[in-house]
């Protein structure tokens, strides 16, 4: 089913990295409730791919539970932050301690739509504890897209 688009792939060095900072993260994460933590990493396109420039983000929870926030929105957040408003995601890599396979879920799809570029890939854990790359046309094929005059 993949559909990863011809763009130079990432290395297998860079897989890893990306995959171990999520997974850094998500020790970091704030989940008393769900117990679930995750962690998200991301390269952006247009800078330096050393291992400096993955940015990071975990799950952050809150007793009014609405107001939790995924790995990967903090994550784009603070790369954001960090880049300013022009960023564009290379990949972005997710990880949970609880060795569940996990997809971003739909409002991340979105909101990592918002910061893609035909290149972008998202990569998660499957099943058998490895993991799966798809692009976000894949992931989220009719995401909103904000037109007016
Ligand atoms: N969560 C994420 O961080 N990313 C996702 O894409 C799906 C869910 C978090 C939110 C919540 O803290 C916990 O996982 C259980 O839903």
């Amino acid at each position: 089913m993949s559909l990863v688009p011809p763009f130079a792939p990432l290395t297998a060095a860079q897989v890893d990295l990306l995959q171990q900072r999520a997974s850094a993260a998500a020790h970091n994460a704030y989940a008393p409730y769900s117990n679930f933590r995750v962690g998200a990493a991301l390269l952006l396109s247009e800078v330096p791919t050393e291992p400096a420039a993955i940015i990071s983000g975990c799950n952050v929870e809150n007793a009014s539970y609405r107001l939790t926030t995924c790995a990967e929105q903090n994550a784009i957040a603070a790369a954001v932050a960090l880049h300013g408003p022009g960023i564009r995601i290379r990949a972005i890599a997710t990880a949970n301690l609880n060795g569940a396979a996990c997809q971003p879920c739909g409002a991340c799809r979105q909101t990592i739509l918002e910061f893609s570029s035909p290149e972008t890939v998202v990569l998660f854990p499957t099943t058998n504890g490895s993991s799966t790359q798809a692009t976000i046309a894949e992931l989220l094929p009719a995401g909103f897209i904000l037109q007016h005059d």
